[in-house]
């Protein structure tokens, strides 16, 4: 299925020159914001944003503000009719007919692809459950060109909660796209990363290690990305209490780390950054958090200007298969086609990237 209009559902549907033109702009934007006021005049933003936000909602909105855009939307589904059972093509078509582009964060997998489908403007994806988060991405891109002047040939961790972590799947999906990257992932045995992920590091022939010691491997490292566990997104309480508090970098675990290391992080920190880690200049989470801005005001203007279409399914329709991932989005709004990529036994899910074997 193809949308006449472009969106950004994950970066990987783009190729890297374009991640760099972008990133190029978000520089330029940074250097001289006042060339840009009037970059969007007369164009209309709406944020449908169904789980919480502070970053990624405000950033968008100043962006879009200082392009000289106007702004809707909620960021609280209870107070609009999708309190009244109102489902997400009914909602976004609505929007959609509002407005020039339309930001998503929804807590099901594959929601923002969902969306595009039935959206009359360009959607971009804010962050689909423990799926993708592309922007946050293009912000880590523009953070790391911004601070340490490359995007390859870095030995990256990443520490913390890697299953749960939308924003370290769509980091590790790109920064592999990059050369001479290496990942060392930095957690306990259950907060993994994901295998589909794995399988891209692999595939586009980057290497990774998987640690629990944090100590054991900073002092390697260019760039510590920390995370926090996600409480919201494990089964019980019981679970996610056994794995908080397991790694806190602070300032003793800063004197092992290099001069150059940078430390970043999405943001919001709970307790996974010791406060006296903020003084030191490598810590460079705040920074971060501002280039999102930037990178956004490209985005909006780069998707706004550009009328190349996107392809949102490209594999086999089959209704009498359902996603394995409960959180799917599929398993949620029924209407959905269920589409799938592979062949044989083992499928892949179009929405939440999910493989799943067939059984007979
Ligand atoms: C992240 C998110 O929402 O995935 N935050 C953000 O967008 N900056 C990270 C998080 O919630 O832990």
């Amino acid at each position: 299925m193809i949308s006449q209009y472009p969106h950004l559902i994950d970066l990987n549907d783009y190729p890297v020159s374009w991640w760099n033109k972008l990133i190029e702009l978000g520089h330029d934007i940074r250097l001289h914001p006042q060339r840009y006021t009037h970059a969007c005049e007369g164009k209309i933003m709406a944020t449908l944003f169904y789980e919480p936000s502070t970053r990624t909602q405000m950033s968008f909105q100043s962006a879009m503000i200082r392009l000289g855009g106007n702004i809707i939307g909620f960021d609280n589904p209870s107070s609009s009719s999708v309190a009244k059972g109102e489902n997400l093509k009914d909602t976004t078509k609505i929007v959609s007919s509002y407005s020039d582009i339309l930001i998503i964060r929804h807590p099901q997998p594959g929601a923002a692809k969902a969306a595009a489908l039935t959206a009359d403007c360009s959607v971009v994806n804010a962050g689909d459950g423990g799926h993708l988060h592309p922007t946050q991405t293009l912000t880590d891109l523009l953070t790391l060109h911004e601070e340490k002047g490359r995007l390859d040939n870095l030995n990256i961790g990443l520490c913390g909660d890697l299953v749960n972590g939308r924003t370290v799947h769509s980091l590790c999906k790109a920064l592999s796209a990059y050369s001479g990257n290496t990942f060392v992932l930095v957690s306990t045995p259950n907060l993994r990363l994901p295998s589909y992920v794995k399988d891209i590091i692999t595939a586009s022939g980057s290497r990774y290690t998987e640690v629990t010691s944090l100590d054991e491997v900073i002092n390697d490292l260019d760039m510590l990305y920390m995370t926090r566990i996600q409480r919201e997104r494990f089964a019980s309480e019981e679970e996610y209490l056994a794995e908080k508090d397991t790694y806190v970098l602070d300032k003793k675990k800063m004197k092992k780390a290099r001069k150059d290391m940078i430390v970043m992080h999405p943001m919001p920190r709970v307790d996974e950054i010791a406060n006296d880690v903020d003084e030191d200049e490598r810590a460079v989470y705040f920074k971060q958090a501002k280039y999102g801005m930037y990178i956004r005001m490209a985005l909006i203007m780069t998707l706004l200007e550009s009328d190349t279409p996107t392809r949102l399914l490209s594999g086999t329709v089959r209704h009498k298969v359902n996603c394995q991932n409960p959180k799917c989005i599929t398993n949620i709004e029924e209407y959905l086609p269920k589409s799938f990529t592979g062949s044989g036994d083992t499928l892949e899910c179009e929405y939440c990237d999910e493989r799943i074997l067939l059984e007979h």
